[in-house]
This record gives structure tokens, sequence and C-alpha cells, in this order.
């Protein structure tokens, strides 16, 4: 059977992780447990996510000419995603995150650096790889033109476009008439759709709402997918190995409901190991994970 062909087009950080049993209070130091360097990004993490699930995947995004960059470039290569569409910019650094975890949740800052010097020229020159994708995969954490260019080309060569809108920010009814699907948690889909008629753009929706699975609307009605339960050590990039399996498992063909189902797998696979990147499984350990619940076995 063909690879599934999925361009990613996001960002690209570095993750400084702390560990610490609880987060300070403001103008409080506390001591840390763990410090750790993670490639991260959601849309990096995103990339990661469909390749290890057996995908083809095409990353278009931007590093600076630092050592995070040359680190995350290599990183990408590892896992064997083309990376041909990753732009070296020198007059910034790389997008790095400072994530603090603690009791299994996460706080993050993000600074774009290199990420928010992506263009809609950018996209452009990148046409023909977007083309001949199955899915074309978007987050918010590169700049909103570069975001509205991707998804008209998408559009135009009919290609699936599926918009992580995190971090949240309203969004134009322009782009999501561009959209096929939309993957907020609650609070993003209270924002992007604030200024909106929310109710014309329901049926995209795949809302996620963390340990409890996602809900969509099937036939005017909401419907749950659950999620699996897991040993939680971090919940960081849960949402974006989500949103790659999504994409995965639609391009293979599977109805929104088993996609759904086989994203919430994933994520919980993901979200039992420290890192974004880290938990990110195969298929097989997916599939496994489904099989396991089906027999009542977890
Ligand atoms: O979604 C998790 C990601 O958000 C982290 O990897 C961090 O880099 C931020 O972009």
């Amino acid at each position: 059977m063909k690879k599934p062909v999925i361009t990613v087009i996001g960002s690209i950080n570095m993750d400084l992780v702390a560990t610490a049993k609880r987060v300070p209070e403001q103008g409080e130091t506390i001591l840390g447990e763990t410090f750790h360097l993670i490639p991260g990004g959601k849309g990096a993490n995103q990339a990661v996510a469909a390749a290890r699930l057996g995908a083809e995947v095409h990353m278009i995004g931007a590093v600076g000419a630092d050592a995070f960059g040359t680190e995350l470039i290599q990183h990408l290569e590892r896992e064997r995603i083309f990376i041909d569409n990753v732009k070296p910019v020198t007059d910034t650094g790389t997008g790095v995150a400072m994530i603090v975890v603690s009791e299994g949740d996460n706080r993050i800052i993000v600074i774009p650096g290199a990420n928010h010097a992506l263009r809609p020229e950018d996209i452009e020159q990148c046409e023909e790889v977007i083309a001949k994708s199955d899915v074309c995969l978007l987050q918010l954490e590169i700049p909103l033109p570069a975001v509205e260019k991707a998804a008209s080309l998408a559009k135009k060569h009919g290609v699936l476009v599926i918009l992580n809108p995190a971090p949240a920010q309203p969004l134009p009814a322009s782009l999501l008439e561009q959209v096929d699907i939309l993957t907020p948690n609650e609070h993003e889909r209270d924002i992007i759709l604030k200024e909106l008629d929310a109710v014309k753009f329901a049926h995209k929706l795949v809302v996620t709402e963390g340990a409890r699975g996602v809900s969509i609307v099937k036939d005017g009605q909401p419907v749950v997918i659950p999620g699996f339960r897991v040993p939680v050590v971090d919940t960081t990039g849960a949402g974006d190995t989500f949103n790659g399996a999504l994409a995965v498992a639609l391009s293979k063909g599977m109805a929104l409901e088993d996609a759904c189902r086989f994203g919430n797998a994933a994520a919980a696979l993901a979200v039992t190991k420290l890192g974004a990147q880290t938990g990110m499984p195969t298929e097989a350990e997916v599939l496994a994970l489904i099989e396991a619940e089906k027999g009542g076995t977890k």
C-alpha cells in the first residue's frame, strides 16, 4: 500500500524542559528536579508523529543558523522527514520553548525566532510538494499569512487541510473556509470562533478534551470518542501526536471516528514519556493499544 504523503508547515523549536514538584509562585525561586533539551515545536512534533506512524513527511519551516538549528535539522533527518524546504535564517535564532513540567501538566512559553521568518513567498515555492500531498497539516506558531497561503495552495490542489489552531488567536472566516478539519482544544475553540458564526464551522471541528478524548459533530449530533487510560508522565505534545496520527489515519481512508480513535491511542502512548516527541508511537504500538482496549486488558 502507498505511504500517506503529509506536508507539515509549521514551527521547529528546541524545548528547554525543567521538571519540578510544583510551579513557582509569582516572584518565587524554587529548586527543580531535572533539565532536558528536547526537540519540539508544534510543526516538527506533528511531522515526527506522522513519520513514526509510517507516513512520507515533508517539513516546511525555518531554523536559525545556530547549534539548535543544526541539531534539529539532523534530528528531523534521523526521523526520515524530508527537510529540503526547511529554510535557514541568519538574522534570528532557532525557535525555543521554555517548558515547566509539574504534576504531569505543563506551562510553556515559546520564543518563535526563525519560525516567524516564514513568508507566503516561501510557501509558494513549495507548491509542488503541497500539491502531491494527501494532507497539509498546519498550526499557528508561524505567521498567519504563511498559514493562509499554505491552506489556499492545498485547497487549489484538492489536498485535505487540517489546521490545529494552536496557540489560539481569532481567525478570519476566509481561512476557516479553506480548512477541512479544525482540531482545537476547548479553550482554543472559543478563541478562534470568537468573532465568527460558530455554527457554520461546527462540522469541521474535532475538539480535543485531554484524557476525556475528542468530540466531533456527526449528523448534527455531538459524538465523543473516548481517550485511553494510561499513566501520565508529561502531556506536552499530546495534541501534536493526535494531529499527526489523525492526518495519517485519514490519508489511509479511515472514517473520521476511527481516525480519532487512532489519534487518541497515539496521544495516550505519547504522554507516558517525558518530552513532546519521546513517546510518540509506531503504528504497531497504536494498533496494539486499540486491540488491548477492545479486549478489556487495559
Ligand atoms: O505542543 C507542544 C509544543 O509547543 C512544544 O514542543 C513547544 O515547542 C511548543 O511549540
